[in-house]
């Protein structure tokens, strides 16, 4: 069985679709943690709900060297197959990134590359769409490399921008998208069956 370790900040309803998943035995991985940064996060406390190991990193704790020293600590004692970004709301280092590479994947709330890179996230995503006039938006999953937002895009779904959304509507309408993108992509990676070819991951053909 293969591992997975979900990392998250906020509501954790990405998290929840996960151990849905799992589960219902859809997916097929093991949660071996949950690591957050908030002590108050939904996600912990799905987590706990679960019986998940649930772990709170707090970043006021220490300066941000030490704060991914020691989430690097973590990471390489659990050694999981794969790393989720799941509204994980701290940018990862470089040199942390390059300790997993093709192994850590983030959920984005739109069609990458359009609005993402720092400064794009959560909320402010939904505003710039509804500002830019875009009539289509989406949510993306992608390998984390040291740039952000720009490593290589695994799976996408699009959805209309209607005259009347705002970014909540955005939001709400996009969720459910979410949800069973980054099951699809949690899935599709641990199958192993892709290839990274530039900035594209390509089904393998037998
Ligand atoms: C999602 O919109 C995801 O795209 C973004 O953060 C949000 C997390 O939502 N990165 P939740 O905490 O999983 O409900």
């Amino acid at each position: 069985m293969k591992n997975i370790v979900v990392l998250a900040s906020g509501n954790g309803s990405n998290l929840q679709a996960i151990i849905d998943a799992v589960e219902s035995g859809t997916l097929e991985a093991n949660i071996a943690a949950v690591i957050s940064d908030r002590k108050d996060s939904g996600a912990l406390e799905r987590a706990n709900r679960h019986g998940i190991p649930a772990i709170v990193m707090l970043r006021s704790q220490s300066n941000r060297d030490t704060y991914f020293n020691l989430l690097h600590d973590r990471l390489r004692k659990i050694n999981p197959d794969l790393i989720v970004l799941a509204g994980f709301m701290k940018i990862m280092p470089a040199w942390l990134v390059e300790k997993f590479p093709m192994r850590i994947i983030n959920l984005h709330p739109s069609l990458l590359p359009c609005f993402g890179g720092p400064g794009f996230y959560g909320h402010r995503v939904h505003e710039k769409v509804i500002e830019s006039g875009a009539k289509i938006t989406g949510c993306t999953v992608h390998f984390v490399t040291p740039d952000v937002d720009s490593g290589p895009i695994v799976f996408q779904k699009a959805m209309e921008v209607h005259d009347d959304d705002d970014a909540a509507s955005l939001a709400e309408r996009l969720s459910p998208l979410e949800h069973s993108l980054i099951v699809d992509a949690v899935n599709f990676i641990l199958s192993g069956e892709f290839e990274v070819v530039g900035n594209r991951v390509i089904r393998k053909t037998l």
